[in-house]
């Protein structure tokens, strides 16, 4: 499905985390045909992007490889939007949840994010201007079933949202979250093949659809966009109407 909306990017670079599959992806992809350049940081190095597209590999839960490589990145290119975008899900009853899985989801989803943000956002404040764009979710506002840990970073992700903006508002850095709903993407290809939660999904759905990793990228285009320049710690939900039902 094609975002029916342009902004104009040129002369911005872009990095976008976990960009060669799904939501990150269909970002990293809006971003590039509406001018900007886009340095992808994902686990495995692909070049599945048209357009002036830099891949970097990096293991993002590993902490030294996140310093190292935001470091590389800001050696070569003025950045001037962040997706933080990159997110992992481990399912467990909680009573059986695996300290180890509950620290890999808040690694990669809390801190791994808040010092990417930090990183990036320096020079952004140096320079009086810059976007970030961090993933939350509807588990951001609700608990969820099996996924305490993933509820528990996305309630993170958006609080640090809009701490961080209330501090860097005034400095011209805008910093704000996408909530995306169900989203037809490999995280919840399980539950797109479960014919009846499929079924309930669909019936809470006001939009009555899956959403989709473009419908994704349309918010995030909108949010790294002068048009939202006055648009600050918000967390939009993109979710076909599921949180107002
Ligand atoms: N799909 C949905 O319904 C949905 C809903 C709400 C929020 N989200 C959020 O949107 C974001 C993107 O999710 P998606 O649906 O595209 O799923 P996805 O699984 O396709 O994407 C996750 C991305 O994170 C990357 N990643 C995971 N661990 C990494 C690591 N250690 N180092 C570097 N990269 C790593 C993966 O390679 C992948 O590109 C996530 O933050 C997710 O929590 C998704």
């Amino acid at each position: 499905m094609d975002v029916p909306f342009s902004a104009d990017l040129t002369g911005r670079t872009a990095v976008v985390t976990g960009a060669s599959t799904g939501i990150g992806h269909a970002i990293a992809d809006l971003y590039l045909r509406n001018g900007a350049t886009v340095v992808g940081l994902h686990r495995r190095e692909v070049t599945e992007h048209a357009g002036k597209y830099i891949p970097v590999a990096a293991d993002l839960g590993d902490p030294a490889r996140v310093r190292s490589t935001a470091a590389e990145v800001l050696r070569d290119h003025r950045v001037d939007i962040l997706v933080n975008n990159a997110g992992l899900n481990l399912r467990h009853p909680f009573e059986d949840f695996p300290v180890e899985d509950w620290d890999r989801v808040q690694q990669l989803n809390v801190r791994t994010v808040v010092e990417l943000t930090q990183l990036f956002g320096r020079p952004m404040l140096g320079r009086g201007g810059g976007v970030i764009v961090n993933l939350a979710s509807m588990l951001s506002f609700t608990g969820g079933f099996t996924a305490s840990a993933y509820a528990a970073s996305k309630g993170a992700v958006a609080q640090f949202t809009k701490s961080v903006a209330n501090e860097w508002a005034a400095k011209g850095v805008r910093v704000n979250a996408i909530a995306p709903g169900f989203i037809d993407t490999e995280m919840n290809t399980a539950l797109v093949a479960d014919e009846t939660r499929n079924r309930q999904i669909l019936e809470r759905i006001p939009a009555g659809r899956w959403g989709t990793a473009q419908d994704v990228a349309g918010a995030a285009l909108f949010l790294a966009s002068d048009a939202a320049r006055f648009i600050h710690g918000t967390v939009l939900p993109v979710d076909g109407g599921y949180l107002g039902r």
